[in-house]
């Protein structure tokens, strides 16, 4: 037992991205070449030691994806699909790939319903092309498809058959994602001590194993691991070549050429291009993974991060953030350190009224995170006292929708006196912000209007930049919310202030 695990870990783990490949196989998925070629650049960037590029035989786009990104010269080895067909393998080779991987089904059910030939036939044809694909100075590998549900002496008789050829590597795929971590352990102890070629496997997720029986694989000797970013792929997709990593690294201590911290970075890279968002809840590159409810938790974990968290990674090992969620039931003293950790300390008044507004935001069913309670602090700080504002807004009302004008109705006390202005605009920021100009009636114009999510989601934070300009002076201010048209209301209305205030100091 122990020399296993010894041995384990001075092995390194070689990592085959089939995501422009299967992951493309993932329904209503179709990246065009640009994105492709960026993916592949951004797996080269990850340390991927070989990049499926695609299918050449499938279409002439599969073609052109696999011979552009052949000529990029990436460190990583540019692998190419084809069925156990000769015209499949020349078409491959005339992308100028470095590997090429041939298929054939070896499966009862899929012999008999696919490929209709003889088993003996199905091993001579494997046996050919390998030396072909050799002989041509291409990488083999070679996958029996279905192997899990193959039956095992026939498994081992055609990978034997092509290692004698010369096949680099085998690989051996769940093609439906049927096998257990228990059975793909012994399946793979047997092949390795039927064989010396390097091992790789390629697992399907349908029901949720993939990742949990590509790391047993490669407990039990496998060399290579099939991954996708983001466990895109056919059906319910393959492994997840975040979670796989990370678990040979954090937990298992084994070594990949992988540079981890850009594992979110490619994984929002395929998030945007293949349209498929992560859920929040996904390990490793959810937008929750390092995410912290108030509470228990949090309290633990602003002590020490690993109370709540597993220690042995870190977000910045992955290039994610750590952040706690703060729900209206946060404590102050939660705040307070939120706020001090970023710098700020407040006095009892001002952390009172931020309580009060984060407790506000809660209310209304939304998240709160530590950004977004650094961003409202500021902004209730930066505010001029009561005393000081020319404007207080009493009440917003902005009418919006398919075919109705935007029109803002404002009621505010203008230097005391009570206000009403209403105003039409391209949309209901627009309408607003025309209506709070109009309730001091000046020559303000604003420079510049600039709007962010603080963190993402729909439920995020609207933070609203403002830059208000009057004869010469501009201010800037902010304004935070969760409905952007009051942000936007707030962020005008404090930089307004300001602007009032320096009117009359002037005359002062
Ligand atoms: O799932 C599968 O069997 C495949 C093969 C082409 C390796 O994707
Ligand atoms: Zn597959």
């Amino acid at each position: 037992m122990k020399k296993n695990k010894n041995k384990d870990k001075s092995k390194k783990i070689s990592i085959f991205d089939t995501t422009l490949r299967d992951g493309e196989q993932t329904p209503g998925i179709s990246f065009p070449l640009n994105y492709k070629i960026q993916i592949a650049k951004q797996l080269d960037k990850l340390g991927v030691d070989v990049i499926e590029a695609g299918f050449p035989s499938a279409t002439k786009g599969e073609f052109d994806a696999v011979k552009e990104i052949s000529k990029l010269g990436l460190n990583s080895k540019i692998c190419a699909l084809a069925r156990l067909v000769k015209d499949d393998v020349e078409i491959a080779m005339k992308t100028d790939c470095d590997m090429i991987h041939i298929f054939i089904p070896t499966s009862k059910i899929q012999i008999e319903h696919t490929v209709k030939k003889s088993r003996e036939e199905i091993i001579q044809n494997a046996i050919e092309l390998t030396e072909y694909i050799k002989n041509h100075g291409f990488k083999c590998m070679f996958s029996a498809m279905d192997a899990t549900r193959t039956e095992i002496e026939y498994l081992k008789e055609i990978y034997k058959a092509v290692e004698d050829a010369g096949v680099d590597i085998i690989n051996v795929p769940d093609t439906v994602g049927v096998a257990t971590p228990f059975r793909m352990y012994e399946l793979i102890r047997e092949l390795r001590g039927h064989l010396k070629v390097p091992i790789d496997v390629h697992c399907h997720n349908d029901f949720g194993l993939a990742v949990a029986n590509t790391y047993s694989a490669v407990k039990a000797g496998a060399d290579e691991v099939q991954v996708t970013v983001n466990g895109l792929g056919e059906r319910a997709g393959n492994a997840s070549l975040e979670q796989v990593v990370m678990i040979l690294h954090a937990i298992e201590g084994v070594k990949t050429n992988i540079k981890t911290e850009y594992l979110v970075e490619t994984s929002k890279l395929v998030e945007r291009f293949s349209g498929i968002k992560m859920p929040p809840t996904t390990p490793i590159v959810g937008e929750n993974a390092f995410s912290h409810e108030s509470g228990i938790h949090a309290h633990g974990v602003l002590s020490h991060t690993a109370t709540f968290e597993p220690g042995v990674i870190t977000p910045e090992m992955v290039g994610h953030k750590r952040r706690i969620v703060i729900g209206k039931h946060a404590g102050r003293h939660q705040i307070k350190k939120v706020l001090e950790d970023a710098g700020y300390i407040v006095d009892e008044p001002t952390l009172n009224k931020i309580v009060e507004k984060v407790k506000e935001i809660g209310d209304k069913g939304k998240k709160v995170t530590d950004l977004d309670v650094v961003s409202i602090a500021e902004v209730l700080m930066g505010e001029l006292s009561k005393e000081e504002r020319a404007i207080l807004i009493d009440e917003a009302t902005i009418i919006t929708g398919n075919k109705i004008t935007p029109t803002a109705v404002i009621t505010a006390e203008v230097n005391g006196e009570k206000k009403v202005t209403s105003a039409i605009g391209v949309g209901p920021v627009d309408a607003a912000i025309k209506a709070v100009a109009d309730l001091v009636g000046s020559n303000m114009k604003i420079t510049e209007f600039k709007m962010d999510a603080i963190t993402g989601g729909s439920d995020a934070l609207a933070e609203v930049f403002v830059t208000v300009e009057e004869e010469g002076r501009s201010f800037t201010a902010r304004g935070v919310g969760p409905d952007i048209v009051m942000a936007s209301i707030d962020a005008v209305v404090n930089a307004v202030n300001y602007l009032i205030r320096a009117r009359k100091r002037k005359s002062e």
